[in-house]
């Protein structure tokens, strides 16, 4: 072991600066690394005399090294450890609702109906649950990539009157030894504390994956086993901490893990009115000339698809009326005094295009025209579902096994 800073620096610099050919990098390098040294060793001194340093702004220089070492467990640094780690936490905290209401998730009524029932129903007739009456403690939501389960979360925090965790593995994951369980308690502590909360693990597979996995690291064991211990409450009073839990591979989780989830829902792709909604929520006020049988046929055609494929096309369709509007060539004045792009034979056309008309000063006067289903066929047209059906029999299989409909 290195007895001071010194040796252990000019040991990891000289294979540096042995390969180093160059005279002038290898002096900077030099000086670089005794600035570091004075610098290394300054701090030591302050650390060593334990009060403030010698200057008034020694002083400054303790406070501010001091966080970069570990403090040791027990006695008084517990406090200052534990005060720490739920700093790191607080950003999981969500303050700011989404502002993504029920109403904007497009079917999945019965998911919607169990999480109700699970998160506004205990804060707000908390004289429902007596007896035997428990509200559910634990909401596992799986499915297809794109189906909404994060954005069912989203609706959750914004539509209940609870405090939000959201949190994922990089929250929990720490480089310390013992700190991650650490993280997981804190966490579900601090729930404990703000209660009614609700704490959203997002992609719960990357931290409960199954057990005894050759590539499974010791870190990810300890954190596993910690939420295990934390979820089942013993000696809690959880009534009032809701975990929701969201993954797309759901043979991944731990089966222990699987099993302290009392409600498991199945998030499927959006039937033919779920996908008319959908198309109606994502246009939302845009300017259009949709009728409500362009909405129905437009369900039709995109039978398999996610509501995230959807809503990519959706975004892409919004970007047509730019698109037409730069390449127009024939413009008509409205009776608003604006200017729209149209076709050559429409009576009072005139031939010009969007630079012409910025060049005359027109700019803030030109409006793209509204959103046609011609517009929504030339994006279809070139359109994918992304989920297979091998994918879909997967989901299928785990929900006769574990689940229940959403
Ligand atoms: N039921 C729905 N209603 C309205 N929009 C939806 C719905 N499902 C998906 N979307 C749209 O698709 C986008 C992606 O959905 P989301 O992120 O919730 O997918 P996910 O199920 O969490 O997928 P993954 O498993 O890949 O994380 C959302 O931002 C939303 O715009
Ligand atoms: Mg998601």
């Amino acid at each position: 072991m290195y007895s001071n800073f010194k040796e252990q620096a000019i040991d990891t610099s000289r294979p540096t600066l042995k390969y180093e050919k160059n005279p002038k990098i290898k002096e900077a390098i030099t000086q670089k690394f005794t600035e570091y040294l004075r610098r290394a060793e300054e701090i030591r001194a302050v650390l060593d005399e334990g009060g403030p340093g010698p200057a008034a702004n020694g002083g400054d220089a303790a406070v501010a090294a001091r966080p970069k070492t570990k403090p040791k467990d027990g006695g008084e640094g517990g406090d200052g450890e534990e005060g720490k780690l739920r700093a790191g936490l607080n950003s999981a905290i969500i303050r700011e609702k989404p502002n993504i209401k029920w109403n904007d998730v497009a079917g999945l009524e019965s998911a919607k109906q169990a999480l109700q029932e699970a998160v506004i129903l205990p804060v707000k007739f908390p004289q429902f649950f007596v007896g035997k009456r428990k509200p559910w403690r634990a909401f596992l939501l799986y499915g297809p990539p794109g189906t909404g389960k994060s954005y069912l979360a989203k609706a959750v925090a914004t539509e209940a009157d609870s405090t939000f965790f959201s949190i994922s593995s990089s929250d929990l994951v720490s480089k310390w030894m013992g700190e991650s369980e650490k993280l997981v308690s804190n966490l579900f502590q601090m729930a404990r504390d703000s209660a009614p909360s609700i704490i959203f693990i997002d992609e719960i597979d990357s931290l409960c994956g199954q057990r005894g996995e050759g590539n499974e690291s010791e870190a990810s064991r300890r954190i596993k086993t910690e939420v295990l211990v934390q979820m089942q409450g013993v000696g809690h009073n959880d009534d009032k901490v809701l975990v929701l839990a969201a993954t797309n591979t759901p043979y991944a989780l731990d089966q222990a893990i699987r099993r302290r989830f009392d409600k498991r829902i199945y998030i499927p792709l959006p039937d033919l009115k779920a996908r008319q909604h959908m198309f109606k929520v994502h246009l939302g006020d845009t300017p259009n000339n949709l009728t409500e049988s362009d909405f129905e046929n437009l369900a039709r055609r995109t039978e398999g698809f996610s509501g995230s494929d959807i809503s990519v096309c959706v975004k892409d369709v919004l970007f047509e009326p730019v698109r037409k509007t730069q390449d127009a060539m024939y413009f008509i004045r409205t009776d608003d005094d604006t200017w729209m792009p149209c076709g050559s034979k429409q009576p009072g056309a005139v031939q010009t295009t969007m630079q012409d008309l910025d060049a005359k000063g027109l700019a803030s006067k030109i409006i793209p025209p509204p959103i046609s289903k011609m517009d929504f066929d030339k994006v279809l047209a070139r359109q994918r579902p992304t989920v297979s059906k091998a994918d879909l029999d997967v989901h299928e299989r785990f929900t006769k096994e574990f689940g229940e409909e959403g």
